[in-house]
């Protein structure tokens, strides 16, 4: 089975990879990350690669699904743990006071364009009838 876990340097992500590097069905995984100190690039497991990823950029997305398509022209599993709530400048708005456009635009971008933007170029990598008898358990 191949999988792709998006959003992997840290947290949730993470989880997932290490959790499916312990699956032995796992023969393929690819995950992505944008902070090279991540401990996802030193995990070294053959099966793994490691790929740099903006979600806010479609031309990285195009380029992540063309290296993925070149090695496999199928994915079984695709996890996407991308999120922001807060960050160093942002913090969770605790009232109406807080909004403001760019905070705004910016959670869209990350949570939900780019989640949608990753659907639309990995589809072709989905469509196919293996199904996996279950699918990976959350990290604990
Ligand atoms: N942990 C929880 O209990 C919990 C509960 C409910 C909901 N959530 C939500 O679930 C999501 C993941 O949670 P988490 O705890 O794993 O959060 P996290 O540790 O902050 O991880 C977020 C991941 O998103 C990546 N990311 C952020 N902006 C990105 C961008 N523009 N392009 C590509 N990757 C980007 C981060 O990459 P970098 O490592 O490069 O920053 C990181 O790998 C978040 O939306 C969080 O709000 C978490």
């Amino acid at each position: 089975m191949a999988a792709l876990v998006v959003g992997a340097g840290q947290g949730i992500g993470l989880g997932f990879v290490k959790q499916l590097l312990e699956d032995n069905r796992v023969d393929r995984l690819y995950a992505t990350y944008r902070n090279p100190d991540s401990e996802l690039l030193t995990l070294g497991d053959p099966r793994l690669s490691c790929l740099p990823l903006d979600i806010t950029d479609e031309t990285q997305i195009a380029t992540l699904i063309t290296k993925i398509q070149a090695e496999t022209s199928v994915l079984h599993w695709v996890i996407n743990c991308v999120g922001v709530l807060h960050n160093d400048t942002m913090q969770p708005e605790k009232s109406l006071r807080h909004l403001n456009t760019d905070k705004l635009l910016h959670y869209f971008q990350v949570n939900s364009i780019g989640a949608v933007l990753l659907a639309k170029h990995v589809q072709p990598l989905l469509k196919h009838a293996i199904a996996p008898s279950s699918p990976p358990s959350p990290p604990k």
